[in-house]
């Protein structure tokens, strides 16, 4: 059998876009030969057409108007990378209409519209693909829904933002404050160009919402996860954590299963040092996949920047390729029912707390009678000597559910003898159920 051309439509040639551009034409040969298929960008979608750009792309090929790939007939395939969830969202249910493959690498418009998206999807009888919406370079998608699909998947744990991975490594191994952690981690093209979604945990948490949805086999709604970023965190945590023998990892834990109740959140957590993922640094993302059946996996990798995350596409528009020229090939999707996610304050947990408290005696008791009274018990206390007026009090907390920890928290913060932000951070235990 001859090799059959696919006729691509490339919407943005940001950073990742560019990638796919140039390593179709690097890995070009290679993938003729692998899958029998010759890929062709027709045309590409760009905002602005006069943008400097690193390197040369033929003139002929852009347009600012992503409906003109729509509007080709010959387009086959069709690659969101856009971003955003309006313009996006509009490419992707007409390149549907249209009956066109999608393949997308947009985790904030699949996670809020995902059901939806692949419900027209299921209707036209055509694939969506997106390995590269989850963990760059990673093939967790597939993973999941192809060589996993025969387990019961009962805990994910995952570094999926390399980002925020990037910036509390800098922060911990040379004592970098945040500002200038970010600022890195923008120059090296890690960040998102607005970063706000990388550090606020959302980058992450659409994410999660993703392999969630996988996990259960239903759909996880964005708006009921637990998702906080990374902002809060001081280089002064950060070495308190490492003397108790931990380290800050930014985790999605996805436990439990839609027949009870999901639960399903993003957070700075304390990570036992001798923990696999307490190893994982920089950029890199792992993903940690437990199923009824294979026990524990872990998948490590880029989880940005522009060659990983394109190495995720091009396995996408080989997928499609393989499903234009033979039967269709696509992992499982959630049905189009909805999952139940677990409300955060149910969650149990031990935390660490670190508090701004003026040097004087009597306020530990203080603190500690409000904590007597809702139930919540401390583990251990430290306090580094000192003579300022006001000093670091770090307390480790046993097992509290969330809820409670949260009403004794605002007590506390309403002392006098307090001041500044706490900072709370969980700590993981990896166990498959929640305690
Ligand atoms: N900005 C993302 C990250 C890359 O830092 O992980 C792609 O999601």
């Amino acid at each position: 059998m001859g090799r059959r051309h696919i006729q691509v439509g490339l919407a943005g040639l940001g950073n990742v876009g560019m990638g796919v551009y140039a390593n179709l034409e690097k890995n070009r040969e290679l993938l003729g030969d692998r899958c029998q298929a010759d890929f062709n960008i027709k045309k590409i979608a760009v905002r602005n057409l006069d943008k400097a750009r690193d390197r040369d792309v033929p003139e002929a090929l852009l347009t600012n108007r992503w409906q003109d790939l729509i509007e080709d007939p010959d387009i086959d395939v069709v690659i969101e990378l856009i971003g955003g969830t309006e313009d996006a969202k509009s490419l992707v249910i007409e390149a549907l209409r249209r009956r066109k493959v999608v393949v997308s690498g947009n985790k904030a418009l699949l996670a809020e519209h995902g059901q939806e998206i692949f419900a027209l999807a299921q209707e036209m009888e055509v694939p969506v693909y997106f390995e590269a919406a989850v963990a760059g370079g990673i093939p967790i998608i597939k993973a999941i829904q192809e060589s996993l699909v025969g387990n019961r998947i009962e805990l994910i744990s995952g570094i999926i933002n390399g980002t925020c991975n990037y910036i509390l490594t800098r922060m911990r191994e040379k004592g970098l404050g945040y500002t200038e952690a970010l600022q890195e981690a923008k120059d090296l093209g890690y960040a998102e160009s607005d970063p706000t979604l990388d550090v606020n945990g959302w980058d992450a948490g659409h994410k999660a919402v993703l392999l969630a949805s996988l996990a259960c086999g239903r759909w996880v709604p964005a708006d009921q996860i637990h998702v906080e970023g990374i902002e809060g965190i001081s280089v002064n945590d950060i070495k308190f954590v490492e003397n108790l023998g931990y380290t800050v990892k930014l985790l999605a834990i996805i436990r439990g299963s839609a027949d009870t109740s999901m639960e399903v959140r993003v957070q700075p957590c304390l990570v036992p040092r001798q923990h696999l993922l307490a190893s994982v640094n920089g950029v890199f993302n792992a993903v940690m996949v437990e199923g009824d059946l294979v026990g524990e996996t872990l998948f490590y990798g880029s989880g940005a920047g522009q060659d990983p995350t394109s190495s995720s596409v091009i396995a996408d528009l080989v997928d499609a390729a393989v499903g234009l020229q033979h039967e269709e090939k696509r992992g499982y999707i959630p049905s189009n029912e909805v999952a139940a996610v677990m409300p955060i304050e149910d969650t149990v947990s031990q935390y660490y707390l670190r508090l701004k408290v003026d040097n004087v005696p009597g306020v530990l008791a203080q603190v500690a009678a409000i904590a007597g009274k809702h139930g919540i018990g401390i583990t251990s206390v430290i306090q580094p000597e000192t003579s300022a007026p006001v000093a670091d009090l770090v307390l480790m907390i046993d097992d509290a559910p969330y809820g409670s920890l949260k009403t004794a928290l605002a007590e506390i913060q309403a002392l006098k003898c307090t001041s500044d932000h706490p900072t709370l951070l969980r700590m993981e235990t990896f166990a498959h159920q929640s305690v």
